[in-house]
């Protein structure tokens, strides 16, 4: 089969090799897949020491990331689809933007930005269902030069405003409703109320998509279709330095408050464009499918800039994979003849305990790539994709990577031989290592701490707002590298097999949540004196959640207060979030200075209550048989 691919399976190896040796000949020659207003001459410019710790790619060049999405396709596919809106409720007609239309919208927008004071540099929040307004509202943002921040719609008003004010955005971007699964999401009705908890918001733009009612303050909010009407379909590109910063995304981590991770223009836009060619061996006009929300990295890289990058069509589903039939997901497969399809393990998890007939009652015989992310593949769920969805025909994609990465870092290339579960080998320019808790090199067959040795084009640039909790997060527990969270081993063929997050983090359906953001809602209730929050084995999550909550005295516990505390959560920080079990704990296992010991927590929560380990470091060692005892599941 080789020659067939984009990468030549036979010549992986060596390529890799190469961008290692030589970096700066390497990315300087990927770096012309740009279209570039002043082309670099340097390449990367980084070091991970801390005396002298910077980051930087491709630095003295210019460039717009929205005219590489656009702009430069416009001679050879102005009529291409570029985006290809699959509706929730499938009844309703797909829509599709081609690349002069979503030229010509993304100029509106940004015209219409422009009109509300908004300039390069400023930092613009973005609430939006999956409607194709929200990839022309990122486009939008990127032609003017200002940073986008954008925050998933099931979020919470909480969450909202406390990702509003912590970025200083003063304009929000939202939409009246969405609709998901058959339901409404009340968007306009959330970002009020976030605007009543954070008053640095000044202006609300309001796009319509299911024209529902929704009150308008005059003053502060505006819609979007009156805005636009009568507003020029030309809009100059701000011309911007590779390192200025394309957008915020922010992201749980093992302390409480989500932080903002930052991303580049430039060698953020080409790892998004390079991964997604090279990896997808992407060939347009064909139909690209990446089946997650715009307000994870996800979406970010796969749904918006890599493939735009790259003249796609790309795929926006507004829906769920099971709605209104477990068919769903295949049948627009079908209906729009996608060659490749990009979606998480839980989905596919879910998906498989509906049976092969839902997927047998489809064709699919458009597909050619199948891509995972998000979670460890599971090998049962693996051949289930591999097996019964491709049919035995299309190469799995199982591609590991992070918000913080920008886009993939290991991943398999299609044609080269895969192990069901692994996420296989380094991209181009990547070079993990895995260490162990001392920070010492492990050589050969290997588990420890996944790590990366050196800088690559996608790397986040920095935490918004915080000059040194780059640094502190990322480099100071093993210093020289960057610390992933995640553990990893390493096989005999040097194939990597995520293990899953060494830190307090935890990926439930492929979403990442912080414990302490959990405990931290959890001890906002007026029930709650204490929580402490693990994550345990769920079959179709992943990971689900566990909280173990000590109320206050006096408060009788209940299934009532349980679904209360379940609804608190749900309502801080959004339904993502909402614990799957919640134990009424008197006390929590804790050293005689007083430190939680999650291990405990995390045994007691995975069932494993055998095998708990030496608790005799405890304070009171009685907490524990009482845990045991009363644990749910
Ligand atoms: C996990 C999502 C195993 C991992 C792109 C990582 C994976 C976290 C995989 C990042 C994979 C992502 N195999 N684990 N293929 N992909 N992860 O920032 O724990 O939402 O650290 O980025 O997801 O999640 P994030």
């Amino acid at each position: 089969m080789s020659g067939q691919w984009t990468i030549d399976p036979a010549e992986r190896a060596a390529l890799h090799a190469r961008s290692l040796a030589d970096p700066d000949g390497f990315w300087l020659e990927q770096a012309r897949r740009l279209d570039w207003i002043t082309p670099p001459r340097t390449a990367g410019d980084w070091s991970f020491a801390e005396e002298d710790f910077h980051v930087r790619w491709f630095a003295d060049g210019t460039l717009n990331v929205a005219a590489n999405c656009l702009d430069r396709h416009l001679a050879t596919r102005a009529d291409q689809t570029a985006i290809l809106w699959e509706p929730d409720d499938p009844a309703h007609a797909p829509r599709r933007l081609s690349y002069a239309e979503l030229h010509a919208e993304t100029c509106r927008f940004a015209n219409v930005l422009k009109g509300l004071g908004a300039g390069k540099g400023d930092r613009i929040t973005i609430y939006m269902p999956m409607i194709p307004e929200a990839a022309v509202a990122l486009l939008a943002c990127a032609r003017i030069g200002a940073i986008h921040s954008v925050v998933f719609g099931g979020f919470s008003a909480d969450a909202l405003a406390g990702r509003m004010a912590d970025c200083g955005s003063t304009l929000l971007i939202t939409a009246d409703e969405g609709r998901r699964g058959g339901k409404r999401v009340p968007l306009k009705t959330c970002a009020d109320e976030a605007a009543q908890i954070y008053d640095g918001l000044k202006t609300i733009l309001v796009v319509r998509a299911t024209g529902a009612e929704v009150p308008m303050q005059p003053g502060r909010d505006v819609w979007y279709d009156e805005a636009v009407a009568g507003v020029a379909a030309e809009c100059p590109a701000e011309p911007m330095a590779a390192e200025d910063p394309l957008f915020i995304l922010y992201t749980s981590g093992s302390t409480g408050k989500p932080k903002g991770v930052l991303h580049s223009s430039a060698g953020y836009l080409l790892w998004a464009a390079l991964t997604h060619q090279v990896v997808f061996d992407h060939r347009p006009p064909e139909t690209y499918w990446c089946a997650a929300d715009i307000g994870w990295v996800t979406g970010h890289s796969y749904i918006v800039y890599g493939p735009l990058a790259n003249g796609a069509t790309t795929l926006m589903f507004e829906g769920v994979p099971n709605w209104p039939t477990p068919s769903r997901i295949w049948e627009v497969v079908d209906r729009h003849q996608v060659s490749i399809l990009y979606t998480a393990p839980t989905a596919l998890r879910a998906l498989m305990k509906e049976g092969d007939g839902p997927v047998r009652a489809t064709s699919r015989a458009s597909l050619r790539l199948l891509g995972s992310v998000g979670e460890p593949i599971n090998p049962e769920a693996w051949r289930w994709y591999h097996d019964v969805v491709g049919e035995g025909r299309c190469p799995i994609l199982d591609t590991w990577w992070q918000t913080e990465t920008g886009g993939h870092m290991i991943t398999p290339l299609p044609g080269m031989p895969l192990k069901p579960g692994s996420a296989t080998l380094p991209f181009f320019g990547v070079e993990p290592r895995l260490l162990d808790g001392e920070g010492r090199t492990l050589t050969g067959e290997a588990e420890g701490n996944l790590v990366i040795a050196r800088s690559w084009p996608g790397q986040m640039r920095g935490v918004w707002g915080d000059e040194t909790r780059f640094f502190e997060t990322y480099f100071r527990t093993f210093p020289g590298v960057y610390t992933t969270g995640d553990g990893a081993r390493r096989d005999a063929d040097g194939y990597y097999w995520i293990t899953g997050r060494v830190d307090d983090v935890i990926n439930v359906s492929g979403h990442r949540m912080g414990t302490a953001e959990v405990e931290s809602a959890l001890v906002l209730h007026e029930s709650v004196a204490e929580a402490a929050v693990v994550g345990f084995p769920h079959d179709v999550k992943g990971q689900g959640i566990y909280a173990y909550v000590t109320l206050n005295a006096g408060v009788e516990a209940s299934d009532a207060l349980r679904r209360g505390l379940r609804d608190w959560v749900r309502h801080e920080i959004g339904p993502i979030a909402t614990p799957d079990a919640i134990q009424f704990a008197p006390g929590l296992p804790k050293t005689r200075s007083g430190k939680i010991m999650r291990r405990i927590l995390r045994k007691i929560a995975e069932g494993e209550t055998g095998g708990l380990g030496d608790v005799s470091t405890l304070a009171d060692p009685a907490v524990v048989e009482d845990l045991v005892a009363n644990r749910v599941g």
